[in-house]
């Protein structure tokens, strides 16, 4: 079982996930109409880079009225992404996985420090799940798939810290572990978690189109 899970599934889920992402940024750049803006796009250009850039870097930095409005989920929304995207990327188990599956390695992070990087993810993914069942504002816009999205985006934490402290079976928990990232994998394309590529897309679309339309008439760029 070990040896399906991590040699052939997790080769399939990594295929899945990024063929799926690039389908997904070539179905939204292919969805856009480009037709009426051709020209303007054309001549523009450079206004759209700008443009695109700045409303990338105006959301993603916590520079943003949004933020300041909302310190604590803000924070939370922080903190998660952060160790969410590094410790899986720098765990020196994944790392020496890769280098002896396909011979490329880089940097790692101490085990204690992702160990903390996990704990974070878990507690602010708590604290997502707490505020979707609490407040009421959240509530009334909240259905079962997110929930489930949220325990889609935990489980690899939660089963990976499992594994790692060997608390319970650790040859069970491994393999639990590994079916957890390969769902997360294979979920990113076909759920919301694709917003992992698609807010740079739609970021990029609307910068692009102010820069175009206010900074390309008005000689200034406008970050949206
Ligand atoms: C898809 C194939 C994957 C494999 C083969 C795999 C394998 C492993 C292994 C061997 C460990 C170390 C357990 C130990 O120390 O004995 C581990 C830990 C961990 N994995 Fe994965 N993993 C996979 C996917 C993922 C994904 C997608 C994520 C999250 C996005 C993830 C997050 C973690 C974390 C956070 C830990 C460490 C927990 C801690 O130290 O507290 N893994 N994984
Ligand atoms: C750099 C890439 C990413 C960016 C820029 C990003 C951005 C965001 C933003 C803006 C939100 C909304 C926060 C809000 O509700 O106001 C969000 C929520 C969320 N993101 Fe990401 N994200 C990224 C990658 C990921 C990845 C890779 C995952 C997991 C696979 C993920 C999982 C989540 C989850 C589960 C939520 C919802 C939390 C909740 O239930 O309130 N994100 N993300």
């Amino acid at each position: 079982m070990y040896e399906f899970v991590r040699g052939p599934l997790a080769l399939i889920s990594f295929a899945i996930f990024f063929i799926g992402i690039i389908v997904r940024v070539v179905w939204y750049v292919k969805g856009l109409d480009w037709r009426l803006d051709r020209v303007a796009y054309l001549e523009k250009a450079d206004y759209g880079i700008r443009g695109a850039l700045k409303s990338i870097f105006h959301w993603i930095l916590p520079l943003n009225h949004t933020t300041a409005n909302h310190p604590i989920f803000m924070g939370a929304t922080y903190l998660f992404h952060i160790c969410l995207l590094t410790a899986p990327l720098l765990l020196m188990a994944h790392v020496m996985l890769i280098e002896e599956s396909w011979g490329i390695s880089w940097p790692t992070i101490p085990d204690t420090i992702a160990d903390y990087m996990t704990l974070a993810v878990i507690a602010a993914g708590g604290f997502f799940f707490a505020r979707r069942l609490v407040l009421p504002h959240v509530k009334i816009l909240t259905t079962g798939s997110d929930f489930l999205i949220l325990f889609i985006a935990l489980a690899p934490f939660i089963t990976g810290f499992i594994a790692y402290h060997q608390l319970m079976g650790y040859k069970l928990w491994l393999i639990v572990h590994i079916l957890a990232g390969e769902i997360m994998l294979i979920a990113i394309p076909f759920t919301k978690l694709s917003h992992f590529v698609l807010f740079f897309c739609s970021r990029a679309q609307i910068g692009m189109d102010y820069g175009i339309k206010r900074g390309g008439q008005k000689g200034r760029g406008v970050a949206w």
